[in-house]
């Protein structure tokens, strides 16, 4: 990374505008499709402010100190480290979570998941008055749904406790802690003898093939455990569709979140455990994205 050596050799200022130039091109040349946002994101980090403020300070010169910390960052990033590991958070639904390497970074298509739920219960379809979260890794479904619907309670699982205590401080930071219960454990497992109206997850669904064709960025710096599922990717659906039949009151709803090359197994598998109105939504981009099907009104249906 020569910026640093050049700043010093060149007369030019680095302003926050030739920096962003310098740095966009940088991170391109060194892998990152995003390099732009990349840029602006880390640097506004660094200068505390709001993205859109660089636009109004393009001719400022933010001083050696804030390059100092931006080169360091933009280092990392060219390495291959996930910006929202960087900046230490990630915006989901339009709250901002904290998230670390211990937790999967929150993705668009996740919210498809959490208007599927707002759905539901728009139309009159669910209750929603418990809801639980399996896998909730940084606590984006839980934390954003009790946000949304004030009055239901919430149950929140994950395998990895790191991944949980980082939920709880989002729980804690969007003002619902009171709203979510926290398990350790697997899948449902710590939820038996509870019931709920929905059960949602978005589980680790990536087969080991595809985790091996995944970015540099996913596959060195997000956690595996939140990411591959098995051989198949259907794994761990498989553990889970059964499983939550047990939990579900009569008409409750499990809604997942899926790969658009997994959603019609999937749509299958609800079928053979015996949901009803199994459907497929699409997420922003045209892309199946979420499954949901609902319990029969009475016995498991399995
Ligand atoms: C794809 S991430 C989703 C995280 C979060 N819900 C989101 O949408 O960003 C899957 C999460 O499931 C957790 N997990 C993986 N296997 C699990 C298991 N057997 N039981 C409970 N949680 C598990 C991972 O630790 C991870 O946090």
């Amino acid at each position: 990374m020569s910026q640093a050596n050049s700043s010093e050799s060149d007369s030019q200022v680095w302003t926050i505008g030739r920096l962003i130039n310098w740095t966009r091109q940088y991170l391109t040349d060194s892998g990152s499709d995003s390099a732009r946002l990349d840029t602006e994101v880390l640097l506004a980090e660094v200068l505390d402010c709001p993205r859109i403020m660089l636009y109004t300070r393009f001719d400022d010169d933010p001083g050696d100190e804030v390059r100092t910390k931006f080169r360091e960052l933009v280092k990392q990033r060219a390495a291959g480290c996930p910006v929202a590991y960087l900046v230490g958070h990630k915006e989901f639904f339009s709250l901002k979570f904290k998230v670390t390497p211990d937790t999967l970074i929150p993705r668009p298509d996740t919210e498809e998941a959490v208007q599927v739920i707002l759905d539901l219960v728009k139309n009159n379809q669910s209750p929603a008055r418990s809801i639980a979260d399996i896998g909730t890794g940084s606590g984006i479904l839980a934390v954003t749904l009790a946000k949304e619907l004030p009055d239901a309670r919430f149950a929140a699982t994950d395998l990895s406790d790191t991944a949980l205590k980082i939920a709880r401080e989002n729980a804690v930071s969007h003002n619902v802690a009171d709203q979510i219960e926290f398990f350790s454990g697997d899948l449902a497992e710590p939820l038996a003898g509870q019931t709920f109206d929905i059960i949602v997850s978005n589980p680790p669904y990536v087969s080991e093939a595809e985790f091996d064709q995944c970015s540099r960025d996913v596959k060195q710096y997000e956690p595996s455990l939140a990411l591959v599922a098995g051989p198949t990717g259907l794994e761990v659906y498989q553990r889970l569709v059964p499983q939550a039949l047990n939990l579900l009151n009569p008409d409750g709803w499990l809604v997942l979140e899926t790969s658009p090359m997994l959603a019609g197994s999937l749509q299958q598998l609800l079928q053979q455990h015996g949901y009803r109105e199994v459907q497929i939504h699409q997420d922003l981009a045209g892309n199946p994205r979420v499954v949901l099907g609902q319990r029969q009104t009475s016995g498991s249906g399995s």
